[in-house]
């Protein structure tokens, strides 16, 4: 079975063994290594990112849902979904921080009274 590590900012580490196919995001839970989710994992709130330090091709291949929320670049930045890419193989992963959506325009006001 394959194993994924996770190394957070501070390089706390977390390895976990897991069948082939499960996700990322299944994977942190079981070890409790901090990759985020408001979605519960169906794709929509892009928390679970994180960046693959190695095994890129040990992980499936992103899907449209995937390229659609970060874009088609992941092979230059290394980000993945973790909810979306699944373990084919050993990886290790760095865990990122929580990116809070922008606010609008709308919501921050126009600085004008
Ligand atoms: S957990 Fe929400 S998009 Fe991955």
């Amino acid at each position: 079975m394959p194993h994924v590590t996770f190394v957070d900012p501070d390089g706390k580490q977390w390895t976990v063994e897991v069948p082939e196919g499960a996700s990322l995001l299944d994977a942190a839970r079981q070890v409790e290594a901090p990759v985020h989710t408001l979605c519960n994992g169906i794709g929509a709130c892009v928390q679970c990112r994180v960046r693959v330090r190695s095994g890129m091709d040990n992980l499936s291949a992103p899907e449209a849902l995937e390229k659609d929320r970060i874009g088609n670049i992941f092979h230059i930045t290394g980000e993945r979904m973790g909810c979306q890419a699944k373990v084919h193989g050993d990886v290790e992963i760095e865990t990122l921080p929580v990116r809070l959506p922008k606010r609008s325009k709308r919501e921050r006001g126009s600085g004008r009274r």
